[in-house]
């Protein structure tokens, strides 16, 4: 594998190998050997043209790891400015001897683009437009994981903003192939027009419902930045009808959230905080699951 675009030809073998491989990257993460060789003499450059602050850095924290040397992008202050396409960014840094490209575009097929631009490079995908998030559907995957075990038959909800989500797509696949009854609840207003192409086994209006008998409750952040479409009548009303309060969780699920969160719109401060939680922990598996991704596309590991 030497690209990642996206999940959509991952099936459960990958993701095992993927898990197998993570989980050990994440054991070795406080260790002093997690400094590895893997990729000594290799380029990586992440190329982000949206903001990030835990995909970025873990993977530049995972490229340092494997030993990779690492260029930080970031387009303003580049070229582009100057009217430069990106057609001859990605070729002027392709002269200059890269291996890899991490990217973020708000493009949906960005990845694809460049990966036609660049054949001899490898691209992995950090978020493209609100089509897909691949790792962090993979990181999301390993603390699931680590905390429940098999997601075989394992009642899972997104809620939320799916239709603005570059998340929910790569985690209904990641999950569902898995073993996950994955659903999704929120808003009509916020579901996408062809939520059927999601493969998931249910829509529910009732978040509160949907969240209270589900052992998996994924929440997704709120897009502020899109308020003024009118998608809901007020922050304080989503909370209220849609957002994950104490009393919507149950004692053995686990909630888990992308980040950023929106305190007191989709999750409360004690929820995100609580026993339940496994946000800061999807965090932290961020660092081993991107190692991974490295290592599967830049590695020579075959799956
Ligand atoms: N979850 C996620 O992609 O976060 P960032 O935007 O901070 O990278």
């Amino acid at each position: 594998r030497k690209n990642l675009f996206d999940l959509e030809d991952w099936d459960r073998s990958d993701f095992e190998v993927f898990l197998e491989l993570a989980s050990k990257h994440k054991a070795s993460l406080d260790t002093p050997k997690r400094r590895g060789e893997l990729l000594r003499g290799r380029t990586v450059v992440n190329l982000f043209f949206e903001p990030s602050t835990r995909t970025r850095t873990s993977f530049e924290m995972a490229e340092q790891f494997l030993g990779a040397e690492v260029i930080n992008w970031a387009s303003s202050g580049s070229s582009l400015s100057k009217g430069e396409t990106l057609r001859d960014t990605a070729w002027t840094l392709k002269a200059m001897g890269i291996d890899s490209i991490v990217m973020r575009h708000g493009m949906a097929g960005f990845p694809m683009y460049l990966g036609k631009l660049l054949p001899d490079v490898s691209i992995i995908n950090g978020g493209d437009g609100a089509r897909s998030h691949p790792t962090q559907a993979l990181l999301d995957l390993l603390s699931a994981y680590e905390r429940l075990g098999s997601l075989d038959g394992v009642k899972m909800v997104v809620a939320g903003d799916v239709k603005h989500s570059r998340v929910a797509r790569s985690v209904a696949k990641a999950f569902r192939t898995m073993g996950a009854l994955v659903s999704f609840c929120g808003p009509r207003s916020l579901m996408p027009s062809d939520l059927g192409s999601f493969g998931v086994s249910s829509y529910r209006e009732n978040a509160k419902d949907a969240m209270r008998e589900a052992r998996i409750v994924y929440l997704l952040r709120i897009q502020r930045e899109r308020q003024d479409q009118g998608l809901f009548p007020s922050f304080e009303e989503y909370h209220r009808f849609f957002g994950a309060s104490r009393e919507d969780i149950s004692e053995d699920a686990v909630v888990m959230h992308p980040g950023p969160i929106n305190r007191g719109v989709e999750i409360a401060s004690d929820v995100a905080d609580g026993p339940n939680s496994l946000i800061l922990d999807q965090v932290r598996s961020g660092v081993a699951a991107r190692m991974a991704v490295l290592e599967l596309c830049l590695g020579g590991e075959a799956i």
